[in-house]
């Protein structure tokens, strides 16, 4: 049978957490579980053992036990959370509520969902026990998405596991790797998750090595090559904002970069605002280069083009992403599409273009790494000092949702 790509595309891409909108009173047939699990069973397990066993919770009595476990692991939690952040626009209201919406009316969820594993963890490495897992309950999650059904990935109430394994019988040699709460999905629509695209976070014939088209068969500047260097940081996006757009932390980090200075009339970071650059290398020499800021959002990014507006040699820039109590930093590169340090080089050996964007793009990511990871410490170094800023505040969980 061909396969129906856009069917599946959309099964895929939708199938998302659904705990306010679960059906809480529409019965669901066991059967659709079961073929559910069926369809599930045919994922791929190390060695070929199906090692998976699922349980299935309908009984009353035990879905009110569960739902206190759940509500001592994490939930008293999330609704504290939800409480506390309603209203303020955090990027994790949202989040929240449905997560405390869940720990509410978990009882009254019509089956609940536990797929375990023979085996134990014994952090060896081998593959096997919990990789032999993940993909079949996903499976599941998607195959109960295209019948209409919704469930949410919960994990939660692994923090109490000899209370659930008590509850459930679950014998010391196997182990629970989830909690599906499951029932029909009230409504039909559902958006996209806002996600990064694949080019940004998918690496080419090395770590951390992007391009921004192909790369052709011979890559060259024209495919956009560049790099990223990345550090979660436990200290508020106020606070890393100050190192990332202080435009000379990096030269006491970097081994190139030596310094810069703002234009005059520039008066700091703005959007516009020019900067010179100074950089040495022993193959290249000195040399300084205009840049100007292209990405200015407060908090959120930071970034600028070198040599000319019209056509830069090379773009760089930094993003800041606030995660569960800490900042994610990403340090950005892409060069070209204009003339840079590297043209001279490879207007000499155009035949060797590709290994000289490698060899610089190995430099750039090692030195913006550096980069990175001393933004890293002065900011977790400054945090104690610096009092939060109110609503914004990363919550500091016993359980991320
Ligand atoms: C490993 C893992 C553990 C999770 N644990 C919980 C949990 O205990 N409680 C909960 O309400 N949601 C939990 N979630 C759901 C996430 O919050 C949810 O997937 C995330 O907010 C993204 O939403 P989306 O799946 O709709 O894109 C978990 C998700 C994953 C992948």
């Amino acid at each position: 049978m061909a396969i129906d790509i856009k069917s599946v595309d959309e099964a895929l891409m939708t199938t998302r957490a659904v705990r306010r909108r679960l059906d809480l009173e529409r019965p669901v047939d066991q059967q659709i579980l079961l073929d559910c699990i069926d369809i599930a069973e045919q994922a791929p397990s190390g060695g070929n053992q199906g090692s998976r066993r699922w349980i299935i919770v309908r009984d009353q009595r035990t879905k009110d036990r569960l739902a206190e476990i759940y509500m001592e692991a994490a939930g008293k939690w999330m609704i504290e959370a939800h409480n506390k952040i309603e209203g303020t626009g955090h990027p994790q209201e949202k989040v929240m509520a449905s997560a405390a919406h869940l720990a509410t009316h978990l009882a009254q969820c019509q089956a609940i969902v536990f797929p375990t594993i023979i085996g134990v963890h014994d952090g060896s490495g081998r593959p096997g026990l919990f990789d032999s897992v993940i993909q079949s309950v996903w499976s599941f999650c998607v195959a109960l998405r295209a019948r209409g059904l919704g469930t949410a990935w919960t994990t939660a109430i692994l923090a109490r596991q000899n209370e659930l394994t008590d509850l459930l019988g679950i014998p010391d040699d196997v182990t629970p790797i989830a909690m599906l709460p499951v029932g029909w999905m009230k409504g039909s629509s559902v958006k996209l998750a806002p996600r990064l695209p694949a080019r940004e976070i998918t690496y080419i014939d090395g770590f951390a090595r992007t391009w921004e088209r192909g790369p052709s068969e011979s890559p060259s500047v024209a495919d956009g090559p560049g790099c990223v260097a990345e550090a979660d940081i436990k200290a508020s996006p106020e606070i890393v904002w100050q190192f990332v757009t202080d435009i000379n932390f990096g030269s006491d980090h970097s081994p190139e970069f030596t310094g810069a200075r703002w234009a005059d009339g520039a008066g700091g970071p703005s959007l516009g605002a020019k900067f010179f650059g100074s950089n040495k290398h022993d193959a290249i020499g000195e040399w300084e280069v205009p840049c100007f800021v292209n990405q200015f959002e407060p908090e959120r990014r930071f970034g600028w083009i070198t040599s000319d507006v019209d056509n830069p040699g090379a773009q760089w820039w930094f993003e800041l992403d606030r995660i569960a109590g800490a900042t994610r930093l990403r340090y950005r590169l892409i060069l070209g599409p204009g003339p840079s340090g590297l043209t001279a080089a490879i207007e000499r050996m155009p035949d060797k273009e590709a290994r000289i964007i490698a060899g610089r793009i190995g430099e750039h990511r090692a030195n913006m790494q550096s980069v990175v990871d001393a933004i890293k410490v002065a900011a977790e170094d400054a945090t104690p000092k610096v009092k939060k800023s109110g609503t914004q505040a990363p919550l500091a969980p016993p359980y991320q949702p």
